[in-house]
């Protein structure tokens, strides 16, 4: 399949361009400024607010899928930034939604667990938004917006990710790694809790589903676990005491963006219809060792 995957220099869209390349798709990169390290992967640049260029680069590279993994995705930024986030995460996706149902172009969009507030966890698709932050009020508002311009778009709410990182792309655990091997202390919380999955079981989702399925579908992983006690789990496997971790509540530390307590995702229906993530060991496990 010719699958356009977005955000392709970003975390997760890197990660989906390595597995499908695995699986012989054919992909096309679509980079803002980071440049990709694939070098199997044709890339085009594009700042997907700038409509009518996207509209070009569709009608040039003509792919049947459209995997969208652009976004301004840190909740602090988009807290800060609102108009230019609302671009980003709502406008460019809707106009997305819209030309890729024009094209007859399967499109797939990532959305996040929090467009949840937290309060009744587990969520499943059926469950009431309720986002807390701007940033889970854009998604949730572009999730709407793309249901209405494409019926047979695909949303999948990703939970926390984890794993292999391009080069220039730091995430949280690349950040404790770095701070645990060089016996800094790490302090996290003990009263957040979300079903992790790694970036690379997500993209094995996405690619799974994407086109085939369609409306909401959760792909959270297996188990509901603190930043603390994945902290612990982390240093365990990377072997350094265990005391470098020690725990605070999410009021301690201040943030420009609310975070929900709990927003735990049940994925039942992703794993009825074959999406088996790994454990969080097993899966720390490939990026730690
Ligand atoms: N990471 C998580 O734990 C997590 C959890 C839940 C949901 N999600 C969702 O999953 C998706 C991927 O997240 P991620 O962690 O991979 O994010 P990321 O690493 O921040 O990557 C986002 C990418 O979007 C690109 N981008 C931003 N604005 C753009 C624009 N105007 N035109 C073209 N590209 C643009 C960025 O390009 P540059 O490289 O040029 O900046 C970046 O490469 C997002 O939809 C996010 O909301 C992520």
């Amino acid at each position: 399949m010719k699958i356009a995957v977005s955000g392709a220099g970003g975390f997760l869209g890197w990660n989906i361009c390595r597995v499908a390349i695995e699986q012989d798709h054919d992909i096309i990169g679509i980079i803002r400024n980071n440049s990709m390290q694939l070098d199997t992967c044709v890339t085009e640049q594009c700042d997907l607010t700038d409509h009518d260029a996207v509209e070009k680069l569709i009608e040039r590279i003509r792919p049947d899928s459209f995997i969208h993994c652009a976004a301004a995705s840190d909740p602090n930024f988009c807290q800060q930034n609102q108009p230019l986030a609302e671009k980003i995460n709502v406008q460019s996706p809707t106009y997305l939604a819209q030309l890729c149902a024009r094209k007859s172009i399967a499109f797939s969009f990532t959305s996040t667990d929090l467009v949840f507030d937290g309060t009744s966890a587990p969520y499943d698709e059926r469950a009431n938004v309720n986002p807390l932050s701007v940033y889970g009020k854009q998604k949730a508002a572009a999730e709407q917006a793309i249901l209405k311009e494409n019926s047979s778009a695909l949303i999948c709410r990703m939970p926390l990710m984890y794993g292999a990182v391009p080069q220039g792309v730091k995430r949280f655990l690349q950040q404790w790694i770095d701070q645990l091997q060089s016996g800094k202390a790490l302090s996290l919380f003990t009263d957040e809790f979300r079903t992790p999955v790694s970036a690379a079981d997500a993209a094995l989702g996405l690619l799974m589903f994407t086109g085939s399925v369609h409306g909401i579908l959760h792909l959270g992983g297996k188990e509901r676990i603190s930043r603390y006690d994945f902290g612990l789990i982390a240093a365990e496997m990377l072997g350094v005491s265990p005391s470098l971790i020690s725990g605070c509540k999410q009021s301690d530390i201040k943030m420009a963006a609310p975070r929900p307590a709990d927003v735990s995702l049940n994925s039942n229906k992703a794993y009825l219809l074959g999406f088996s993530p790994g454990s969080i060991r097993s899966e720390l496990q490939k990026v730690l060792l």
